[in-house]
């Protein structure tokens, strides 16, 4: 079985046994914001990464994070597309020391809501001047697992690089 399948394979395993992924300390960290829907939820849980969820309610404390990680968003527009970056993501990158720890983005959404597809995520990325690595659908598919474990890995060793 190629390392990918396997990956593959013990993501579902997990998921039928609703059982945590374990990882070690040098996995990539995804910090993410999922509604009581959990789809966002659900994807980071097939992934096999460190990761943190923001609260729910804005009046709970954010987490800092003093490492470098990867945010995983979804869009929450209102009509018209205004608002769309959740508040508590809001409030967690209101924090200069979890801002400046930021790399990458990853979006969530629905293509039915058309332009405005992971729209929060593209503002983040904008505005934090990181990369958007990666969009995908509600709880993900199989190829969304395959592309960013392999895709988090790579951007993880390259962003762990000393720079010259
Ligand atoms: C009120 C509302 C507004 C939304 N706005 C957008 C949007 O502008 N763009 C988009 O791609 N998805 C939009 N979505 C879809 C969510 O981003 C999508 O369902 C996502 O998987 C939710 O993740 P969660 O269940 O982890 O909170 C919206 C969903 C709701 C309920």
């Amino acid at each position: 079985m190629s390392a990918l399948a396997s990956v593959l394979a013990q993501a579902r395993e997990r998921e039928h046994r609703n059982t945590p992924v374990v990882v070690g300390e040098d996995a990539p960290l995804v910090v993410y914001f999922s509604s009581v829907t959990r789809n966002t939820d659900r994807f980071i849980a097939k992934l096999p990464v460190r990761s943190v969820r923001l609260p729910l309610k804005t009046t709970e404390p954010a987490p800092q994070i003093t490492e470098p990680y990867v945010l995983a968003v979804p869009s929450y527009g209102r009509p018209g597309g205004a608002g769309s970056v959740p508040p508590q993501v809001v409030k967690f990158l209101n924090d200069p020391v979890s801002r400046a720890h930021l790399k990458g983005v990853l979006g969530a959404g629905n293509t039915n809501f058309g332009p405005l597809y992971c729209v929060a995520a593209e503002k983040v990325a904008a505005k934090c001047e990181v990369p958007l690595l990666y969009k995908f659908e509600l709880m993900g598919t199989d190829e969304d697992v395959e592309k960013v474990t392999q895709g988090l890995e790579e951007f993880w060793q390259a962003s762990m690089q000393p720079r010259a």
